[in-house]
């Protein structure tokens, strides 16, 4: 049987997640065949988020260079433009439709694609399919159709980009209009505060991926504690981002920590984008975009 470990302190993550014997588990074996034609085992085969070693480096660089084309203050524009137009509903997904439409989806097809992106998303993390694998399959079909007809591990990165924005992305949007009453960054920044603060101060408190998972390639210690070959281990990063030794008054939301004006010589950022080997390579892109759709909420 596997040993699961969980990591809760923010040193003990972030010497995990900077440690290359730690690397993300492999996704479950598909049937025979499923993982040959664009599938969501065909995604997660290629997908640079679920790569480890040389493949890693490979699609991630890939990965990256797709991200390189779209300026974030570009897409922020953008995403503000459609967020003015959106429902309710639709303005947490307004940063799929913006990144759907910059790497290629044809105007046209930008909302088949959105839709497309939301299935995938739904059954993406192992665990987390049961049900949702046809609608899953279909939409990785979907969007390899209305994407650049590229190799397939170029296509599995345009799609893996999609995929990885949309839930995260959308948590971080609706975290903020929980907060802010629906109003977006608005009511904050007619008082005086700094937006980015907010956002990043809501990201430590609610990270939209709140635990990231690895397993050890040979026996090692976390924060003194042995973690057998082979473990599961959890990394925590809800509980990580409430760590006393690193934040004062953990559970308080306090923007100030990164705004500058708080006074002290301000906190580490919250690990919620993950950190070491393989931080998130949006991070610049998920902000621009939910800040121009939390603009578009002002009134
Ligand atoms: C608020 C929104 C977002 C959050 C909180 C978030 C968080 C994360 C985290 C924690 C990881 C690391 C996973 C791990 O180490 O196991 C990650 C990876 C990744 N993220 Fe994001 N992300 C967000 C938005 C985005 C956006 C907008 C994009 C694309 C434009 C993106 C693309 C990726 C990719 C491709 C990876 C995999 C990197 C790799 O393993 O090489 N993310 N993200």
């Amino acid at each position: 049987m596997t040993t699961t470990i969980r990591v809760e302190r923010h040193a003990g993550v972030r010497a995990v997640l900077s440690d290359p014997g730690f690397v993300v588990p492999a996704p479950p074996e598909a049937p025979d065949g499923a993982a040959s034609t664009p599938s969501l085992a065909w995604l997660r085969r290629r997908a640079t988020r679920f790569s480890n070693g040389d493949e890693h480096r490979r699609r991630r660089a890939l990965a990256s260079a797709l991200l390189s084309g779209p300026a974030p203050s570009e897409l922020r524009k953008q995403a503000e433009g459609r967020a003015r137009s959106a429902g309710p509903d639709q303005a947490p997904y307004v940063p799929v439709a913006v990144l759907s439409a910059a790497l290629g989806v044809p105007e046209g097809d930008v909302p088949g694609a959105v839709a497309a992106v939301r299935d995938v998303a739904s059954a993406y993390f192992p665990g987390t399919e049961e049900g949702r694998v046809e609608r899953a399959d279909a939409g990785v079909r979907t969007l390899v159709r209305l994407l650049p007809d590229t190799a397939p591990e170029e296509a599995a990165q345009r799609v893996c980009l999609l995929v990885q924005t949309c839930d995260a992305t959308a948590g971080l949007i609706r975290t903020v209009l929980d907060r802010e009453g629906g109003e977006g960054v608005g009511r904050a920044e007619q008082g005086g505060h700094d937006a980015w603060a907010l956002l990043t101060e809501a990201l430590r408190l609610s990270p939209p991926a709140p635990v990231l998972k690895r397993t050890a390639v040979g026996a090692a210690h976390v924060g003194g504690v042995p973690v057998p070959e082979g473990a599961l281990v959890l990394l925590d990063l809800a509980a990580a981002n409430r760590d006393p030794d690193v934040y004062a008054a953990p559970d308080r939301f306090a923007p100030e920590r990164y705004s500058g004006d708080g006074g002290g010589p301000g906190e580490p950022p919250p690990l919620s984008f993950g950190a070491g080997e393989r931080p998130c390579p949006g991070s610049d892109h998920a902000l621009a975009m939910a800040m121009g759709v939390l603009h578009a909420r002002s009134r």
